[in-house]
Parts: structure tokens; sequence; C-alpha cells
């Protein structure tokens, strides 16, 4: 794929382009607020969202005040004033969303981040388009997210240069990459439901910390910093986990009186179950949705 440096490409194609968002609920307020972050889609690109309520509307519109935002209570308008379409509702809500716009839909980009609807599925509703399947993380809104994603299996041959724009559009977001789909219930388990195991280790490392007198404010900071710190001397040293680790535990030391009790009370097999489960709700989704 081309690095940034290099997509001035694929900048004119999005400057052209209108992306519109089904659905106006915490994954379509993450990846606008990506998209807006920083002016990296130019103002001028007209955004279009639409919801079932107008009471979901409204919020929306209050959390981007400010912004052009076209909002519509019909699925149908925004499609025929946009060329990217972001399916953006729960899953048993996305059957109902395809028919209601598969008409319209020719020659223009689909991308759905709905859990469990596969690009079979899809294709069966919106044969005429471009249809691209993500599983992006909430990380996304502040340009940090994680957003694998699968294509029609021989789109990516068959349409490099609309590949290579999906590509730059999710690079907006954070860090995209390409998948098989046989992998997205695991990418949904490990990427999309990621951030909640982390703040699930957060939210115990802040309590024990206020437990020992810490007040709430320098508890919270000092956990976040830690964590904070300890990702990015991975990421710059280029350090494993594993190496990483050694150095912070010597033998018979503080840290490893720690690490002890997490092995002896089965951390990594609480982690692997809790990962395998949600794999396991994603795919039994696949087959619900069928
Ligand atoms: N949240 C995450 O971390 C995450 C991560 C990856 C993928 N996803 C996927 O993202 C999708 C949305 O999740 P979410 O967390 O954003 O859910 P959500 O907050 O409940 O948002 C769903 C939105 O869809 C709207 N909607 C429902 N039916 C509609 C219709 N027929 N036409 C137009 N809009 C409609 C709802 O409107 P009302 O409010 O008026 O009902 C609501 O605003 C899900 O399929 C999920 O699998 C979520």
């Amino acid at each position: 794929m081309e690095s940034l440096d290099q997509s001035n490409g694929e900048k004119k194609w999005l400057s052209h382009s209108r992306i519109g968002f089904v659905g106006s609920g915490k994954m379509a307020k993450a990846l606008v607020h990506g998209f807006l972050r920083n002016n990296k889609m130019s103002l001028e690109t007209p955004i279009w969202v639409s919801g079932r309520s107008k009471g979901s509307i409204q919020s929306f519109l209050e959390e981007f005040e400010g912004h052009k935002i076209h909002t519509t209570l019909d699925n149908r308008e925004l499609v025929n004033h946009t060329d990217v379409v972001f399916l953006c509702v729960k899953p048993p809500q996305a059957e109902e969303v395809l028919r209601e716009i598969s008409a319209l839909m020719a020659s223009k980009v689909f991308v759905s981040v709905v859990a469990g609807l596969t690009i079979k599925d899809i294709t069966q509703l919106l044969s005429h388009c471009m249809v691209v399947r993500a599983m992006p993380n909430l990380p996304c809104q502040i340009g940090k997210g994680v957003i694998p994603y699968a294509l029609n299996r021989d789109e990516d041959t068959k349409n490099r240069k609309m590949v290579s724009l999906i590509h730059y559009l999710f690079s907006l977001l954070g860090h995209p990459i390409l998948i098989s789909e046989d992998l997205m219930a695991a990418a949904t388990a490990l990427v999309g439901c990621g951030p909640a195991y982390v703040c699930m280790l957060m939210i115990g490392l802040i309590e024990q910390a206020k437990a020992y007198g810490f007040p709430d404010l320098e508890a919270i900071q000092l956990m976040n910093e830690m964590v904070l710190g300890t990702l990015s001397l991975l990421m710059e040293t280029k350090r494993s986990p594993e190496k990483l680790l050694s150095e912070v535990k010597t033998p018979r030391g503080i840290t490893e009186a720690a690490t002890q009790v997490m092995v002896r009370k089965g951390w990594e097999d609480i982690l692997l179950e809790a990962i395998e489960a949600a794999k396991k709700k994603a795919e039994a989704l696949e087959v619900s949705l069928k």
C-alpha cells in the first residue's frame, strides 16, 4: 500500500467523495470524530448521517456542533447524496436497511462495521457495489484505532485502485489491516472487544491504587501513565512483552511475588477463555444473521 505522503490521488478522491453513515450511535460517532479530527477530512467533504429517531439525530448533531453534517431519517435520501456508505446499525437492524437501500447502491462503496454480517450476506442484497466488511474499534475516535477489514474474495486483485482508496480512508482512523474474512470473528474478539479487556485491567489497577490511599484523580493518572509508558516503551524499542517482562521481573524479586500469584490463579487461562467466548459469540452471530 502507498504511504500517506504518496497518497495525493487518494486525498483527491476523498475530497470529491461524499461519506454517509447509516445509524447515529456510538460507532458512527467514533468514526465521524476520527474522520473530522485534525481536519484530516476536508471540511468541504459533506458528511451525511441517518438515524431512526429524531432523538438520536439530535444527540449526534449536539456532539458535532459547529461541523457541517447533513442528517436525515430517510436512509434512501442518505444513499442518494453519498458515494461511500458506512452501515453502523446493530446486527438485527442490518437486513432491513440493506433491503431498503439495495436498489440505490449501484457503483457506490458500501462499508459494513456490523458484527457478524458477512460479505456473502451483504452481496446477496447489494450486488452492484464494492463491499467492504470492517471491524474498527472505538479508539478510531482519536485516530488510534485498529481497523481489520475484508473484501469480496477477488475484489483486491480486481480493483486495486479502489482497495488503495479504502485503505487510505481507514488510515485516517488509525491502523488499517486487510485480512481474510475467515479471521473476522477472531479480529472482533481481539480488536473490537480489545479496549474492554484493557479497561478491565485499568479498573482493577485504579481501584487498588485508591484502596491504598491515593486520591481518585492521582490513582487514575498514576495507572494511565504507567500503562501508556509501558506500551510506548514496547513500541518505541520494538521490545517483545516477554523481554520487557523478564527485565521487570527479577528472580525472587517484588514483581515476581505478583506474577506468581497471577500464574497460580490462571490469569492467562482466564484471558484466553474470555477471548474465545467473544470469538464464539461473533461466530454464532454470523450464523444467526444468515
Ligand atoms: N461499539 C463498538 O465498540 C463497536 C465496535 C465495532 C463494531 N461495532 C458495530 O457497530 C454497529 C453499531 O454499534 P453501536 O455500538 O454504534 O450501536 P448503537 O449505539 O446502538 O447505534 C446503532 C444506531 O443505529 C440506529 N438505527 C437503528 N435502526 C436503524 C435504521 N433502520 N436506520 C437508521 N438507523 C438505525 C439507532 O438509532 P436509534 O438510537 O434511534 O435506535 C442507533 O443510533 C454494531 O453492528 C456493532 O456490531 C461496534
